[in-house]
């Protein structure tokens, strides 16, 4: 008998682990209720992510999203884009990420995990989140950016929500509260590239301001461009710094291996991000008709790509289920996707995954849940709200 989900069903917010295991063992290629096809496989996933065959479903993501700054969001947001719109952005981001440029934020990163952590050493517990795996990518995005970090709650509040708002299980309030951070932040930053353009800098702004006639953006988009990367570059970091941080809470013997060998920090981040990914499912569309594993999938159809069952695929990773930092190829994750929409930022956010990791390991001595984490409840994001820890710091 087929098996048919319901990608919005509870088992997807909160438990979709055994449900991929289950698809993967059994039913790899699976109809979605509503129509369009769920793919787990990790060489499906892979095909998917490359192939020409594939593109952005962009009508579908912007038309899920009410009519005004939430759907103005949709409609100039690369990661929803199909090219010719999504090169010309890309191109104009990307000279922002070079090897060059991230390397050079390492001393940054660094003093910043320091100083979050000097802080967090006056106190035996507290919110990792709150106090860690929040600030951290706030902060280097802004500094990437070029944009004060005085305005950091309004950024981190305005981009949380709209975060919720791509959900596919977003509510009509979260909707309400996703165009309202759509407008604050579009204003904000409308100001902020306004005054950029009489001082220009280093940063990714002024970039963007130089290289405007360059690559055809106009000003309106170098403003959605920049609350792109804001979005795409904070939660999703947060989330790799706590999932990765709870795994090793859960595994005390892969912290004592990270704590004795602290280099293993490059390989373990692979590992977090392969064994409980920030972003689980991804959404695409067929852009011709193609068979995958003998299923036929006609132009149109929404594909639906689970990278949480990809990166525990037996087929691909020997024992997924277990965690272990010096796996071979745990960077064969699809955590950041792969061909044309690659995270751009996926140097800088594993940067500040191994710099984060190492220092924590050089610091702590031991880690324990104070109480129950809150998680999150969405379809495609995962990770936590708040994770009450207990800290044995060295001295
Ligand atoms: C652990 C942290 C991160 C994860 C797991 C992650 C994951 C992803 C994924 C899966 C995509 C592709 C989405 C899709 O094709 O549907 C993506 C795209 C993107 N990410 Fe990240 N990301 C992270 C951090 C960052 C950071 C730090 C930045 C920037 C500062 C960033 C900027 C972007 C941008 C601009 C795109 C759009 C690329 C395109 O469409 O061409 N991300 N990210």
């Amino acid at each position: 008998m087929t098996i048919t989900v319901d990608p919005t069903a509870p088992a997807f917010r909160y438990d979709a682990l055994p449900l991929f295991d289950r698809l993967l063992r059994e039913q790899p290629v699976t109809p979605l209720v509503g129509g369009g096809v769920l793919l787990c496989r990790h060489q499906d996933v892979a095909w998917a992510l490359t192939s020409h065959d594939v593109r952005r479903p962009t009508e579908w993501s912007v038309n899920r999203k009410p009519e005004g700054p939430f759907r103005d969001f949709g409609r100039n947001n690369m990661i929803s884009m199909n090219p010719p719109d999504h090169t010309r952005f890309r191109q104009a981001i990307m000279p922002a990420f070079s090897r060059k440029r991230t390397d050079a934020m390492t001393r940054f990163i660094e003093t910043t995990c320091d100083r979050l952590i000097d802080d967090m050493r006056t106190r035996s517990s507290g919110d990792f989140i709150r106090d860690f795996a929040m600030p951290l990518p706030v902060t280097v995005i802004c500094e990437l950016l070029g944009i004060p970090t005085e305005e950091e709650d309004m950024l981190r509040i305005g981009s949380a929500d709209m975060l919720a708002g791509l959900e596919i299980v977003a509510s009509p309030e979260e909707f309400v509260r996703a165009s309202a951070g759509a407008r604050a932040l579009f204003d904000y930053l409308s100001g902020v590239v306004r005054e950029r353009e009489h001082r220009l800098g280093d940063d990714l702004l002024s970039l963007l301001i130089r290289n405007e006639r360059d690559h055809r953006l106009s000003r309106d988009e170098i403003v959605w461009a920049a609350i792109t990367l804001l979005i795409a570059g904070h939660e999703t970091t947060t989330h790799l710094l706590g999932n990765g941080l709870l795994a090793l809470v859960r595994h005390p013997e892969a912290f004592a291996a990270l704590r004795a060998n602290p280099d293993l920090a490059t390989n373990a981040v692979e590992e977090f991000l392969r064994y409980d990914p920030p972003l689980y499912v991804l959404f695409r569309q067929a852009a011709r008709d193609f068979e995958i594993d003998g299923t036929g999938v006609a132009e149109g159809t929404l594909i639906m790509l689970s990278i949480a069952a990809a990166n525990r695929d037996p087929r691909h990773f020997d024992e997924p289920d277990r965690l272990d930092l010096t796996r071979t190829n745990a960077r064969d994750n699809l955590s950041f996707a792969a061909g044309r929409h690659l995270c751009a930022g996926h140097a800088l956010a594993r940067l500040e995954g191994q710099v984060a990791f190492r220092r924590l390991a050089e610091r702590l001595t031991d880690v324990r849940l104070a109480e129950e984490p809150s998680p999150r409840e969405g379809v495609m994001f995962k990770g936590y709200h708040t994770l009450p820890m207990a800290y044995c710091w060295a001295d």
